[in-house]
């Protein structure tokens, strides 16, 4: 025998009835610990052992609980707060369409601790070097015998003793298993070959994906979205009688926060109020919704100096003029709105805001193109 410690004495029995008889006499004459080690689970072999109640259940309990919890908050703090969205009329906190998801995630987290907590935490697994792997009596018990290993966990055993009493209570045959040689330190060239052979794996990867990829175009990933049969805009579609793919909206739709515009002519007008202060903000984009689509008629400066060519056949109004910079807020709004004469609406590109904001841009223009000595900051 070598000088290394003995880790446990180990008796083979036939049958899992020969190792549960002789459990109890031999708890009774050792003072150590034992283990089993049988093909399958062994009802009652646990208990027999002295070994206490598993802990995982109440792991489980716990878990599960901290796992409903988080869901419920998670779902609070999306549908409540993050993007709060009505649906179909129901308060925000409508618990009962959050219990699916809670229960997913109570499963989940129950299920993970069950697994993880079992294998990693409470039989502290892997164990690549139990020394049971590497004695003769474990090939036995991966086919039909049954083992009973009296341990020394670190303290001295009488292996003499043991051994006898093993055998007077059924053992077949009986191994005293060492603890195994200290665990030899990586050296620096294991390192080096570990990273190389990674190193190869990831770039043969990469050229084999782009290459399969390349050669078989054939195979697209994911594309059921672009797959589906769909229109796509200016397109044209046999499927309607003009020909064209794009339709207009079902007469009567609303835009959303749209809101009905009633008046029907300029002078009505007049009486509307600019709801927006004219903040810089308002004022750039008031600029923007003007550059965009005021200003190739109208011209950069407002002055109706078009772009156009004469084949447009109108004249564009001058709308730093002194009659138009004299018209009210609304009756410019209104002309946006309704159009005029050869100029078409605007109420299609421009939302509500927009349109207020470029008749507060108008107002800068008509400003800057009548400037007098007094506005020119001191
Ligand atoms: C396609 C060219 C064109 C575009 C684009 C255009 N307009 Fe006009 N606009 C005209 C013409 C032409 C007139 C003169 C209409 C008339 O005969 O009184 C006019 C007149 C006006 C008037 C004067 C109305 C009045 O009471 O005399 C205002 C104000 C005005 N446009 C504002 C705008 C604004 C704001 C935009 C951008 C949202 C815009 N226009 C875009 C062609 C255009």
């Amino acid at each position: 025998m070598s000088d290394r410690k003995i880790f446990s004495v180990v008796g083979i029995f036939d049958s899992a009835q020969h190792l549960m008889n002789a459990i109890p006499d031999i708890r009774k004459r050792v003072n150590a610990p034992l283990e089993a080690y049988t093909p399958y689970p062994v009802e009652g072999l646990d208990k027999l052992l002295g070994h206490r109640k598993s802990p995982v259940g109440g792991m489980v309990l716990v878990m599960g609980i901290i796992g409903a919890l988080s869901a419920l908050g998670f779902e609070l703090w999306t549908s409540g707060r993050d993007y709060p969205q009505v649906t179909a009329g129901k308060p925000l906190f409508s618990w009962e369409a959050f219990v699916p998801i809670m229960f997913e995630v109570t499963v989940l987290f129950a299920a993970f601790t069950a697994g993880l907590g079992m294998l990693l935490l409470l039989n502290r697994l892997p164990m690549f070097r139990h020394p049971m792997l590497r004695s003769s009596s474990l090939p036995l018990v991966t086919r039909d015998r049954f083992a009973l290993a009296v341990e020394a966990r670190g303290a001295e055993i009488d292996v003499e003793k043991i051994t006898r009493l093993l055998q007077e209570f059924g053992a077949k045959s009986v191994e005293v298993v060492e603890e195994p040689a200290p665990a030899g330190v990586a050296s620096p060239k294991f390192f080096l070959r570990t990273l190389t052979a990674i190193g190869i794996v990831c770039i043969l990867a990469g050229f084999i994906t782009y290459w399969t990829m390349k050669l078989f175009p054939i195979v697209k990933p994911m594309v059921h979205m672009l797959d589906q049969p769909r229109l796509n805009p200016q397109s044209p579609s046999r499927y309607f009688s003009d020909g064209s793919g794009m339709r207009m909206p079902v007469s009567g739709t609303v835009a959303r926060g749209s809101v009905p515009y009633t008046i029907r002519n300029q002078e009505l007008a007049g009486d509307l109020v600019n709801p927006l202060y004219r903040t810089e903000t308002v004022l750039r984009q008031g600029r923007q919704a003007y550059m965009n689509n005021c200003s190739v008629c109208h011209g950069v400066l407002g002055d109706g100096k078009t772009s156009l060519t004469k084949a447009y056949g109108a004249k564009p109004a001058n709308l730093v003029s002194q009659s138009i910079a004299g018209l009210p807020d609304g009756k410019l709004y209104h002309v946006i709105v309704a159009g005029k004469n050869a100029m078409a609406s605007y109420s299609a590109e421009l939302g509500e805001d927009e349109r207020w904001a470029t008749v507060h841009y108008l107002r800068v223009l008509q400003r800057a193109a009548n400037a007098r000595d007094e506005d020119i900051p001191k």
